[in-house]
């Protein structure tokens, strides 16, 4: 009976092994950890892969794209499912993603966009709307001087970055109709918080020492606490003197809006990886092909509500 008993748990084990599917394995070539962002991004995705048992591999580019590209290449090599791409730059991918589509392995684009002749290199993309997020971040500041002159000083993102190029676009377009409001300088801080207070103390410099500046557009929010640094070092007051308006929603920032030092964030979900998930899982269970740009929301965000921002954010990743 022992035995017949373990038999049948034997072969029911070797039919249930049978029956289950291996797990889905992604490969994700992430740009590095240049922001708070960013390092949001790699967590959630984290956990988004093990809420569905997916195997996620993570290579970390260091902000360079023949890192990416190496990376992209082992993926194929391994014969991973799927390959994720956070894509530092927009241009050169062309090769690389011909060779994933020759290997039939589907790509998804997470948080900043490709330039390529060929769409069908690609199956899919999640992003917001950088075009958008910049001139939220425009009609933001021009409603606020509410028709005074005002002075801009801008820090891009990394050059070349598909962000960099839509925000510095989004927020020309916002005050584009504003006369009083203008860009004197715009310099790359390359997303980090170093940088932006390097480039902010220069535009400080250049700007009798920072009176001739009304607000600070930041591409995103680390380049903005970088600036927010450097102005107060210049002896002045960051949020009123000069305001500062920036990308992402990091936990960060909202402090700063908390203390009276920042004024306008426009919100960037971290959770680019579960939709990609998805729509891989659906792909692959059901064979629907997913959208080609699966866009996340953006939503300009203001001190009123820093505090409840702040402990959200903070629960959520970051
Ligand atoms: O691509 C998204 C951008 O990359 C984020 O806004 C920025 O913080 C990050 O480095």
């Amino acid at each position: 009976m022992y035995k017949r008993l373990l038999l049948t748990a034997a072969i029911g084990g070797v039919l249930m092994g049978v029956a289950q599917a291996a797990p889905l394995v992604v490969g994700f070539s992430q740009i590095g950890s240049e922001s708070g962002w960013r390092s949001a991004e790699t967590k959630v995705a984290k956990q988004e892969a093990e809420k569905r048992g997916i195997t996620l591999k993570i290579a970390d580019a260091q902000q360079k794209q023949e890192n990416q590209i190496k990376a992209v290449r082992s993926f194929i090599a391994q014969g991973v499912d799927a390959i994720f791409i956070a894509p530092v730059v927009a241009t050169g991918w062309a090769p690389v993603l011909q060779e994933a589509k020759e290997a039939k392995i589907p790509v998804f684009l997470l948080d900043r966009m490709i330039e390529v002749n060929d769409p069908t290199l690609y199956t899919s993309v999640v992003a917001s709307d950088s075009v958008h997020e910049g001139k939220v971040a425009g009609d933001w500041l021009v409603k606020d001087v509410a028709g005074k002159p005002c002075n801009v000083v801008e820090l891009q993102g990394t050059v070349g970055a598909s962000v960099a190029i839509n925000r510095k676009k989004g927020f020309a377009e916002g005050i584009a109709a504003a006369e009083n409001v203008k860009i004197v300088r715009s310099q790359s801080g390359d997303f980090t918080r170093s940088k932006g207070k390097e480039v902010m103390e220069s535009f400080i410099k250049a700007e009798q020492n920072g009176k001739n500046i009304c607000a600070v557009y930041s591409h995103n929010d680390d380049m903005a606490i970088g600036a927010i640094q450097a102005i107060k070092e210049a002896g002045l007051k960051p949020g009123s003197q000069i305001k500062v308006v920036s990308i992402d929603g990091v936990p960060d920032i909202f402090k700063a809006m908390m203390n009276g030092e920042a004024n306008a964030t426009v919100e960037l979900t971290p959770d680019m990886a579960g939709p990609a998930f998805d729509a891989l899982l659906a792909l692959k269970k059901e064979g629907t092909q997913p959208p080609k740009f699966i866009q996340t929301e953006s939503k300009l965000l203001l001190p009123d509500t820093a505090k409840q921002e702040f402990e959200m954010k903070k629960n959520m990743g970051y």
